[in-house]
C-alpha cells in the first residue's frame, strides 16, 4: 500500500484564502485591519527569516505586522517594557514573542505577561493551562500543533478513540500536540529520549505526530500499517545533486513509511506551511475578539 499523501501546502493555502477573504470583509465593514507584533531578540538567522515569513504573510492577507527587534544583550526589563507596550496598543491584536529568548532572558515570565487576548501562539501559562483542563478553552492553540489536527482533520481521520503517540515533548509542539489529541478523545502516549523500545510504542500507534528533531529517526517497520504520520521534523540532509549542497528530510523515514502508512506529509510542504497559516487565523480571531 502507498500512503495518501496530506498536501500541507494545498490546505494552508486553503486556510490563507479563507482568511484573507474574512480580512477583507472586515475592511469593507470599516474595520481596522488586524495587526500582528513581532519579537525578535537577538540575531539568530533561524528565528529572524522565520519572524520575516510571519510578516510577509500578514502583508500577504491584508492584515498589518509591526516588527520590534531588540539586541542580544536586550535585559529582562527591555523585554518586558515592549511587551506591555503592545499590550496597550490598540493597533496590535496579536504579540508574537520568537522562541527561543537569549537564555540570560526568564521565557516563562515573558510570555505570561502577554494579554492572554493578545496571545496569537498560544504559549501563556493561561491558554496552556485551560488546553490541559477538562471542560476549559483556550483563546489560542498553538500554531504548529493546531496545523498537525488541521491536516488530520482535513484528511478525514478519526481522532476520536485512536491511539495516538506523540514523539517529542517540546512546550512548542509535542506537548501541546498531545494535549490537543486528547481533548479530541485519543489515547495518547508521549514519547522522548528515555522512552524503552520506541519502535514496539511506534507500532501501536494509528496517529503518529514525530517531533523529536532526529534526522529520519522512525523507519518504515516502526509504522503501523495503514496509519496516519504527521511529520513535523525540519532537518537538513547532505545531497550533492542539491546546488545547495542539501535538501530537507524530516523525522520520519519518509520512503520507506510511506509504503506502509495510510496517510503522511510530505517534508517540506506538510506541517511546515501550516504553522504560518495558522498563526494568520490565530491573529484574524484576535482582531474578531477585540473588535467583533
Ligand atoms: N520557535 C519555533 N517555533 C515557534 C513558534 O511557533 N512560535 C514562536 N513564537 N517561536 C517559535
Amino acid at each position: 500500500m502507498t500512503a495518501q499523501l496530506i498536501d500541507g501546502k494545498a490546505i494552508a493555502q486553503q486556510v490563507r484564502e479563507s482568511v484573507a477573504a474574512e480580512v477583507a470583509k472586515r475592511a469593507a465593514a470599516g474595520k481596522q485591519p488586524p495587526g500582528l507584533a513581532t519579537v525578535l531578540v537577538g540575531d539568530r538567522v533561524d528565528s529572524a527569516t522565520y519572524v520575516a515569513s510571519k510578516q510577509r504573510a500578514c502583508q500577504e492577507l491584508g492584515m498589518v505586522s509591526f516588527h520590534n527587534h531588540l539586541p542580544a544583550d536586550a535585559t529582562q526589563e527591555q523585554v518586558e517594557e515592549l511587551v506591555r507596550r503592545l499590550n496597550a496598543d490598540p493597533q496590535v491584536n496579536g504579540i508574537l514573542v520568537q522562541l527561543p529568548l537569549p537564555s540570560h532572558l526568564d521565557e516563562e515570565h515573558v510570555l505570561s505577561l502577554i494579554n492572554i487576548e493578545k496571545d496569537v501562539d498560544g504559549f501563556s501559562p493561561i491558554n496552556i493551562g485551560r488546553l490541559a483542563q477538562k471542560g476549559r478553552e483556550p483563546l489560542f492553540v498553538p500554531c504548529t500543533p493546531y496545523g498537525c489536527i488541521y491536516l488530520l482533520e482535513q484528511a478525514g481521520v478519526k481522532i476520536e478513540g485512536a491511539n495516538a503517540v506523540v514523539l517529542g515533548r517540546s512546550n512548542i509542539v509535542g506537548m501541546p500536540a498531545a494535549l490537543l489529541l486528547i481533548s479530541r478523545n485519543a489515547t495518547v502516549t508521549v514519547c522522548h529520549s528515555r522512552t524503552r523500545d520506541l519502535p514496539a510504542v511506534v507500532r501501536q500507534a494509528d496517529i503518529l505526530i514525530a517531533a523529536i528533531g532526529k534526522m529520519e529517526m522512525v523507519r518504515g517497520d516502526w509504522i503501523k500499517p495503514g496509519a496516519a504520520v504527521i511529520d513535523v521534523g525540519i532537518n537538513s540532509k547532505p545531497d550533492a545533486t542539491k546546488k545547495s549542497g542539501y535538501r530537507l528530510v524530516g523525522d520520519v523515514n519518509f520512503e520507506e513509511a510511506r509504503e506502509v502508512a495510510g496517510f503522511i506529509t510530505p517534508v517540506p510542504g506538510g506541517v511546515g506551511p501550516m504553522t504560518i497559516a495558522m498563526l494568520m487565523k490565530n491573529t484574524l480571531r484576535a482582531a474578531q475578539i477585540q473588535d467583533p
